[in-house]
């Protein structure tokens, strides 16, 4: 029996989904702990190239199950269009369970989230405006609409109409909420219930008590997957407050949004790219505003896969994956994307940081975000190797100075590498 959580060390995008892929080949079970569709998890594999936000990683697999777990947040008719695209691509995704008790995001959430960025103008968050956040909110101020509700109709319009009127005093207490069209169909009852409820008539034969599903697996000695969304430092208690998302990424949320003992997780293995990229506003200390953020962003396709936003690039901050080290208690790391450095002459990895207003050396990330704001980073400098390890698929055919940089960043972590990526294909995951 195993059960092993893969998170995001960094900013998220780490390359999570590929290694969900991946670890799927030999799990009976992958669970989706967190998020919603603001993930997007690329998945290239002999079936294609696929971009997932909702559904995990593991659906690829025909023997194993995908359960979305309570943790997770859902958009039933964004649900449906994903099914829908993967039915086109010849997934049935019969292999899909849904957990009655995940929270559902409802269209209203979407409006919110997107009039909640524009009132903090030039503070905005940056969020994906899949209406995670006001989601969540709604769960913790508990007055969500669960999948459970959803199943039954009657329970679903009271639960709808009980809630309209309090969303549209929110709505109309926006000082530039405009009634256009979108808000009136955000908060129109009939309009909202008729798809949801036809969105749900499609999930039924999916929806089943998630709980249990992991029981029985646990009890069957089965193997299990968890599967993140984003990274540490958007963590709601640990990353840049309050530029985060609204759940936890980190192991914590994993034993919580998949419903099992804490205790069950065998294994955490984190996932972190060679360097750093994010999406969305907040401190970034290593971002480069030069050409090699923009030999990162090319090379490594920095593009949000769910908004297609530019991502932003920089350096290995040593610091930031330590940091994730110290909260996940990683087994191991899979390091990602290494294949994206193979053009550069030397490379840099932030070991500390430095704080100019008095001269302080910061090995852990503060939690005030106005001083992370202004602290600098302190590099060490590597060469890099010039040499095309895509083609690489043992730990010793990497060139010599691939394989230091890769020590060195084990080192800085205090937790070993065990994978290490040149490509986003699964014959492309080097495991050592
Ligand atoms: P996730 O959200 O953590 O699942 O990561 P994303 O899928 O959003 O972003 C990672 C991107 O990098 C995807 O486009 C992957 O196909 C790609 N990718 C993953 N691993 C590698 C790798 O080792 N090399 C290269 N070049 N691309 C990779
Ligand atoms: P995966 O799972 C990268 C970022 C947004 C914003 C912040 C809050 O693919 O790694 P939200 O919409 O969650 O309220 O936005 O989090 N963000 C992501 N960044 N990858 C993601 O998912 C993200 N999901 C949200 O850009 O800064
Ligand atoms: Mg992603």
């Amino acid at each position: 029996m195993s059960v092993i959580a893969v998170v995001g060390a960094q900013w998220g995008d780490e390359g999570k989904g590929r290694v969900v892929d991946y670890l799927a080949e030999s799990a009976d079970l992958v669970v989706r702990y967190g998020g919603g569709n603001n993930a997007g998890h690329t998945v290239v594999n002999p079936h294609g190239h696929f971009k997932l936000h909702l559904i995990p990683s593991g659906i690829f697999h025909a023997r194993t199950r995908n359960l979305l777990g309570n943790g997770v947040v859902i958009n039933p008719p964004a649900l449906v269009t994903e099914l829908d695209a993967l039915a086109a691509a010849g997934f049935t995704c019969d292999n899909l369970l849904i957990s009655d008790r995940a929270h559902l995001v409802m269209p209203y959430h979407v409006l919110l989230d997107q009039l909640d960025e524009r009132e903090r103008g030039s503070g905005k968050i940056g969020t994906t405006s899949r209406g995670i956040g006001p989601a969540y909110v709604d769960k913790v101020a508990r007055r969500g609409i669960r999948v459970v509700d959803l199943m039954d109709a009657d329970d679903f319009r009271n639960r709808l109409a009980a809630t309209l009127p309090r969303v549209r005093r929110m709505v109309s207490g926006y000082a530039d909420a405009d009634m256009t069209d979108a808000t009136a169909e955000a908060t129109d009852e009939g309009k909202i219930a008729d798809a949801y409820l036809a969105a749900g008539e499609r999930l039924r034969r999916h929806v089943a008590d998630g709980q249990q599903v992991v029981d029985e697996a646990l009890e069957r000695g089965e193997r299990i997957l968890l599967e993140g969304q984003l990274g540490t430092m958007r963590d709601i208690d640990w990353g840049i407050y309050p530029y985060v998302t609204s759940s936890s990424p980190i192991p914590g949320g994993a034993s919580l949004g998949a419903g099992l003992p804490a205790v069950r997780i065998d294994r955490v293995m984190g996932v972190a790219k060679a360097y750093t990229t994010a999406v969305g506003a907040g401190p970034l200390p290593t971002e480069l505003d030069d050409a090699a953020g923009e030999q990162l962003r090319e090379r490594g396709a920095e593009y949000g896969t769910s908004t297609g936003r530019p991502r932003r690039c920089g350096w290995y901050d040593a610091v930031a994956v330590r940091f994730s080290v110290r909260l996940a208690g990683y087994s191991s790391i899979a390091l990602t994307k290494l294949d994206v450095l193979d053009g550069f002459d030397r490379l840099r990895v932030a070991r500390a940081y430095r704080d100019p207003a008095d001269g302080r050396e910061w090995t852990t990330v503060p939690a005030s975000t106005s001083t992370y704001e202004r602290l600098e980073p302190v590099y060490e400098e590597l060469p890099g190797w010039r040499t095309d390890t895509t083609g690489c698929r043992t730990w010793q055919s990497l060139p010599a100075n691939a394989r230091a940089y890769v020590e060195r960043l084990e080192q800085l972590a205090g937790t070993p590498i065990s994978h290490v990526s040149v490509g986003p294909e699964r014959a492309q995951m080097i495991e050592r």
